[in-house]
């Protein structure tokens, strides 16, 4: 068993054109895989098809706003259409929106990112569901991508953090409904990663988030899509309903005071 089991495999990802989903895509379409990316953005869209395309990679772009559940039928549309099957969809478009108490949350605010965040990833795996069974595929996976956020709640994150809870109940339940048939469904728990979701948030909290992290660094995005491409592989078949943090340790646990009685093993 090794990556070359992905080879022809046909996959969508949403939000492909910048960060962890671009990563992904790149990393699936140097693997083998052929991709159909969606974004909201046709420019910067196209950009990663072409990018991808240069490299000898299969892909193409559809546009779509995955929180317009028509959109989101119609790209699951577009892909068996393309390439005549679906073996996997990786469910990665997502907003960020903190450092606010629960209070101070508008009601739109919580319909924007509970459209996008949660109930995008529902109608993407109601559609994709549907196109991988009727593909026949022998290899079919869906991977979700919430957050360490989905694993361990943050202040300032009330909403943001719902939606990445939502994300893993829905991935652990259909992960048992589709067992059966031959489809995983995981989750990918993203710890502070560099990406442009941090907009231009002040010098201070981008300190903060190194510090916050046991390996002093933030995560890359590569570092997500190398998961993301050993479960579409055959060699993770087994490997259903689980939600696997990539974050360095951030998520293991609270970190304490601690003082080495040898540190002279570091010389
Ligand atoms: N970067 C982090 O530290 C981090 C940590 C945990 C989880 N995540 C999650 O990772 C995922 C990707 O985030 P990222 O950090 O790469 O951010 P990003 O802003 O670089 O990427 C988000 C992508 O989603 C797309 N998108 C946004 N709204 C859309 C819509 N309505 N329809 C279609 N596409 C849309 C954007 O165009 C972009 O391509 C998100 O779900 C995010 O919550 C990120």
């Amino acid at each position: 068993m090794d990556f070359d089991s992905v080879k022809g495999k046909v996959a969508i990802i949403t939000g492909a054109s910048s960060g962890i989903g671009k990563a992904i895509a790149m990393c699936y379409a140097k693997a083998g895989i052929k991709v159909v990316c969606a974004n909201r953005n046709s420019q910067k869209g196209e950009e990663t098809v072409n990018t991808i395309k240069s490299a000898g990679g299969d892909a193409v772009f559809f546009q779509a706003d995955v929180s317009k559940a028509e959109n989101v039928k119609e790209l699951v549309d577009f892909a068996v259409h393309t390439y005549g099957r679906l073996d996997g969809m990786v469910n990665n478009a997502g907003i960020g929106l903190g450092g606010t108490p629960l209070h101070e949350y508008s009601l739109d605010e919580y319909d924007n990112i509970m459209s996008l965040n949660l109930k995008s990833v529902f109608t993407a795996m109601k559609y994709a569901s549907q196109a991988i069974l009727k593909s026949k595929s022998e290899g079919g996976f869906i991977i979700n991508v919430s957050s360490i956020a989905g694993l361990m709640p943050q202040s300032g994150q009330s909403l943001y953090t719902s939606t990445k809870f939502g994300v893993i109940g829905m991935t652990k339940s259909a992960s048992l409904e589709y067992a059966p048939y031959n489809i995983t469904v995981n989750a990918i728990c993203p710890g502070y990663t560099v990406t442009p979701i941090f907009g231009d948030a002040p010098d201070a909290a981008m300190n903060f988030f190194c510090s916050a992290c046991p390996t002093g660094r933030m995560g890359q995005p590569e570092e997500c899509a190398y998961l993301a491409l050993f479960l579409a592989s055959d060699m993770a078949r087994y490997i259903s309903g689980a939600a696997i943090p990539v974050d360095g340790a951030l998520s293991a646990g609270a970190r304490n005071v601690i003082q080495w009685k040898h540190p002279e093993i570091l010389d």
